[in-house]
C-alpha cells in the first residue's frame, strides 16, 4: 500500500522536481533483465521506457552478455556468465531486485536462483520461457538443418548435444529415459534426476518472493506454450497442466510450496507473438508492472 501511493507521488513530484530526486528517496529495487536465444541487450529499449515511466528513476540493467549466437553456449555457462554479472548489483541493492528474464534466459534465471544462495530477488518474472522445456520445430531450429522435432533427440541426447544450450532443455516426451539420464541442465534443476545438489538448490530458489509465469497461446515458438506456465506434454502430446505434473506434486523444487504461499503468479496474455513479449505495454501493464514495487 505504501508504495503504491509513493509511486503515485513520485510520478506527481518528477514533472515539479525537475531531477527526479524522489525516486532516489523512495529507491524503487533494481531491475535486472536476462535475454534469450539469438537476441541482445539491445531489444528490451521498450521495456526499460516502460519501466521509467511507471518507476521513475528505477536501475534497470539488460546483462549485455551471450548475444546473438553466443546464447547457443551451454546452459551452465551461461548461468556463471550472468551470475558473475548480476551478483554485484545484488550486493549494491540492500533492499533486494527484481529479475526479469525472458525466453532461455527465463531457464538461465533459474539455474542462478537455484544455485546462489544469498541472492535477494524479490520478483523473479519469467517472461515466455520454457521452463518445463521444448518439443516443437520453429524458426530457431534452423541451425539444425537435418532434423526435426521427432529425430532432434538422437543428436540433443548426446555429450555433443548437451554443448549447445537448447539441447540442454529439449524435452521430447517421446524419449523420456534418454531426457532423464541426458540432460544436462532442465532434468537437474528440475531435480527429475537426482542429483546431491536438490535440497540446498531446492532452499535457495525458494528465496524469492514472488514467481510470475507469463505466456500465451500464440506465441508461436515456445511449445507447448504452456511450458512457460509448467505444463507440458505428456507421452502422447496432450498437454498436463503444471498441477499435474510429477515435478510439481512431488514439489521437488519448491512450485508447490510457492503456490502453498501464495507466491506464484500465473499471467497469460492472448494474442502476442514469442519476440513481442517485452515490447507489448499491455503485457507490462497487466503481467509485469505491480511486481516491480
Ligand atoms: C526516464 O524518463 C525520464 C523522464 O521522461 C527521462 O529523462 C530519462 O531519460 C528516462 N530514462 C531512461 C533510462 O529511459
Ligand atoms: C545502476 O546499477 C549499476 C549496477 O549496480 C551501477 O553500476 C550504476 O551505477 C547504477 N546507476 C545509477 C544511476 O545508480
Ligand atoms: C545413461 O547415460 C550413461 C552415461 O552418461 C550411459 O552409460 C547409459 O547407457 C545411459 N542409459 C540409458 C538408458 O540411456
Ligand atoms: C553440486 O554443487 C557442487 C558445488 O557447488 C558442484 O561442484 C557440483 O558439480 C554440483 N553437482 C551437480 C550434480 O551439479
Ligand atoms: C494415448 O492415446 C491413445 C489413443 O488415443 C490412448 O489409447 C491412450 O490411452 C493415451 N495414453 C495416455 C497416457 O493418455
Ligand atoms: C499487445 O498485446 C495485446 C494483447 O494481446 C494486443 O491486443 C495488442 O495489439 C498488442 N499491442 C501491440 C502494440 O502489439
Amino acid at each position: 500500500m505504501t508504495r503504491s501511493r509513493s509511486s503515485g507521488a513520485a510520478a506527481l513530484l518528477c514533472p515539479l522536481l525537475g531531477a527526479c530526486l524522489w525516486s532516489a528517496v523512495v529507491g524503487y529495487k533494481p531491475v535486472i533483465v536476462v535475454h534469450g536465444l539469438f537476441d541482445s541487450s539491445e531489444d528490451f529499449k521498450n521495456l526499460q521506457r516502460f519501466i521509467n515511466e511507471s518507476y521513475p528513476g528505477t536501475n534497470v540493467t539488460v546483462i549485455d552478455l551471450f548475444d546473438r549466437s553466443s546464447s547457443l553456449q551451454p546452459m551452465w555457462k551461461q548461468v556463471e556468465g550472468f551470475k558473475a554479472a548480476i551478483y554485484p548489483i545484488m550486493q549494491n541493492a540492500a533492499d533486494g531486485v527484481h529479475l526479469i528474464c525472458y525466453s532461455q534466459g527465463g531457464l538461465v534465471c533459474r539455474g542462478i536462483l537455484s544455485t546462489l544462495p544469498d541472492h535477494n530477488v524479490h520478483s523473479f518474472i519469467s517472461l515466455s520461457a520454457p521452463q518445463a522445456g521444448q518439443y516443437g520445430d520453429t524458426d530457431y531450429f534452423r541451425i539444425f538443418p537435418q532434423f526435426v522435432k521427432s529425430n532432434l533427440y538422437h543428436f540433443c541426447y548426446t555429450g555433443v548435444g548437451q554443448l549447445i544450450s537448447i539441447c540442454n532443455y529439449w524435452n521430447d516426451p517421446h524419449h523420456r529415459d534418454l531426457y532423464l539420464n541426458s540432460s544436462d541442465y532442465l532434468a537437474l534443476i528440475n531435480s527429475e534426476r537426482p542429483n546431491p545438489n536438490s535440497t540446498e538448490w531446492r532452499r535457495n530458489f525458494l528465496k524469492i518472493q514472488k514467481l510470475v509465469l507469463i505466456g500465451g497461446p500464440d506465441d508461436g515458438v515456445i511449445t507447448p506454450w504452456q511450458s512457460s506456465q509448467f505444463g507440458f506434454y505428456d507421452d502422447n502430446e496432450t498437454v498436463v497442466e503444471m498441477q499435474h505434473q510429477e515435478l510439481y506434486l512431488r514439489d521437488v523444487f519448491g512450485l508447490k510450496t510457492l503456490v502453498a504461499r501464495g507466491d506464484l503468479i500465473l499471467c497469460t496474455v492472448p494474442g502476442v507473438e514469442h519476440v513481442l513479449w517485452h515490447s507489448n505495454e499491455t503485457v507490462f501493464h497487466a503481467c509485469i508492472e505491480k511486481w516491480l514495487m
